[in-house]
């Protein structure tokens, strides 16, 4: 039989990642025909070029164990932007397109928004919310730090809503926030990672924060879990 395996990988990814390849590996030898990851939230794929001098590329040890251990992956928003997963994996990796989900929770709560995508590589996400949204440059400066450059024209008063992949230590939807003096902010975000503090530190800049399930937190509203499954039933 196929085997489907779903980890969530958190809120100990390493933990997480041994657990499952304990699993798969465990289900080959007792005769599985397939054994697949539903990972909704897949861990270590951002980092995938050397940035500091020495470091390892997260993303690439990561797609050569799972490759070795999986027959395929299914995903949610796995920093696909970059487009460089078929030289990460071997392996069949379906990244399901949640964008719908977005579209709609966007035009039912937020349709008179501004629309701003964090940094340059959200355009696929924005693009599908606004027919005109605004696009910070964004810089990371390190794990924690980044900075926004550039000028935009916010329209005075107007609610705005920030849109990301994840959220992880909340330096990217604060620097923003910050840069354009902004008041009546929400955030959207895919994977709510909100490493240590992110969650209390970004509620003191925003109305709103708004997650898909992917990674369980409170601040979940959007449920990918149907696309999930139905997409599981496809493959
Ligand atoms: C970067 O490539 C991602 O799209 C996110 O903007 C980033 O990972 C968010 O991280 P943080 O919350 O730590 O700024």
């Amino acid at each position: 039989k196929t085997v489907a395996l779903v980890q969530s990988f958190y809120p100990h990814p390493n933990h997480s990642l041994m657990e499952v390849l304990f699993a798969a590996s465990n289900a080959r030898d007792l005769n599985a025909s397939k054994v697949i990851l539903v990972a909704p939230y897949l861990a270590y794929l951002r980092e995938d070029k050397r940035v500091i001098k020495g470091e390892c590329v997260s993303s690439k040890i990561i797609g050569d164990l799972l490759s070795k251990n999986f027959d395929a992956i299914l995903t949610v928003e796995p920093h696909l932007h970059r487009d460089n997963l078929d030289k990460l994996f071997t392996i069949p990796v379906y990244g399901i397109d949640i964008s719908s989900l977005l579209v709609n929770y966007t035009k039912e709560n937020f349709r008179d928004c501004v629309i701003i995508g964090a940094d340059r590589e959200s355009y696929k996400l924005v693009n599908k919310l606004s027919l005109n949204p605004i696009i910070l440059d964004k810089k990371r400066k390190d794990s924690f730090n980044v900075s926004v450059s550039g000028s935009y024209k916010i329209p005075e008063g107007k609610e705005v809503l920030i849109v990301d992949d994840i959220i992880s230590t909340g330096s990217s939807m604060i620097e923003a926030i910050k840069f354009l003096k902004l008041k009546n902010v929400n955030c959207l975000a895919v994977h709510a990672a909100m490493i240590g503090g992110a969650l209390r530190e970004l509620e003191k800049y925003s109305n709103k924060i708004i997650t898909t399930n992917t990674i369980s937190n409170e601040t979940n509203e959007i449920d990918v879990s149907n696309l999930i499954a139905k997409k599981l039933l496809e493959i």
